[in-house]
């Protein structure tokens, strides 16, 4: 495996189980992804985006084939691996949000800064930041029951980018956001792929997320149809 690869997928079948029967959502993918990507899995609704995401993300397991993240193959990593994995590499913004209802925006983002133990003076800098990209400073301590759709999605943006984490996967960031939000948003993750080479993953069928990619590749039906990568 080459340094600049940072993901490698090769043959990954995902089954389903449904009952007795299984569903195959992903047929035999093979896709490489290098460091500093800014990239996008495309496609219609169930052609397997999200399957493919939380895989990548290390969040479910495959049914065959093997994935590679930062030369850790997804097959031979524990549970407790895996969460090491995540906690410190990835960001993920979930289609759903996932926000702790409990708990306050500051302290929802605040979140993956406590697992890295960080000090309480590097936790509120980076928090502060985070939310200032998202547009979201005056909301710190609201809670999610008092925000809007949009306004949990920022959350959701800033809570997977508070710790410059190696690799962000975007699962439709941008579905409740306007356009003004969506383009500033997308500027921000440009701007830390740029200065930081942090690679992005979106799963979306977002036009205003889709021309800031640098590759498409579209899924159907669990198969990877086409993978076009932008000069
Ligand atoms: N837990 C599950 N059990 C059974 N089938 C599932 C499960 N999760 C997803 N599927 C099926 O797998 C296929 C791919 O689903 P997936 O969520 O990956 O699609 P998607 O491309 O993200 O779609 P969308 O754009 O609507 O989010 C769909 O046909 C879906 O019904
Ligand atoms: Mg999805």
């Amino acid at each position: 495996m080459g340094d600049s690869q940072i993901i490698q997928i090769s043959n990954l079948v995902k089954d389903y189980a449904m009952g007795k029967q299984f569903f195959r959502a992903l047929h035999d993918v093979n896709l490489s992804i290098n460091t500093g990507e800014f990239c996008g899995l495309v496609g219609p609704s169930g052609s397997g985006k999200t399957t493919l995401l939380n895989i990548i993300g290390a969040l479910d397991n495959p049914t065959g084939g093997d994935i590679i993240i930062m030369n850790n193959s997804i097959k031979d990593l524990k549970n407790k691996q895996a969460a090491k994995l995540r906690n410190e590499s990835i960001g993920f913004i979930f289609q759903t949000y996932n926000l702790l209802p409990v708990y306050t925006v500051f302290e929802n983002v605040e979140f993956p800064l406590l697992l890295l133990k960080k000090s309480k003076k590097e936790r509120e800098e980076a928090v502060m930041r985070a939310l200032e990209w998202v547009g979201l400073s005056d909301k710190v301590n609201s809670r999610p029951n008092q925000l809007s759709g949009g306004e949990s999605q920022r959350v959701a943006v800033a809570r997977a980018m508070v710790k410059l984490p190696r690799i962000v996967l975007a699962d439709e960031p941008t579905a409740n956001l306007d356009a003004a939000n969506s383009h500033n948003i997308l500027q921000t993750m440009l701007k830390l792929n740029l200065e930081l080479k942090t690679t992005f993953i979106f799963a979306t069928h977002d036009e205003k997320v889709i021309r800031y990619l640098r590759r498409k590749v579209a899924l159907s039906d669990g198969n990877v149809i086409n993978d076009i990568i932008m000069n």
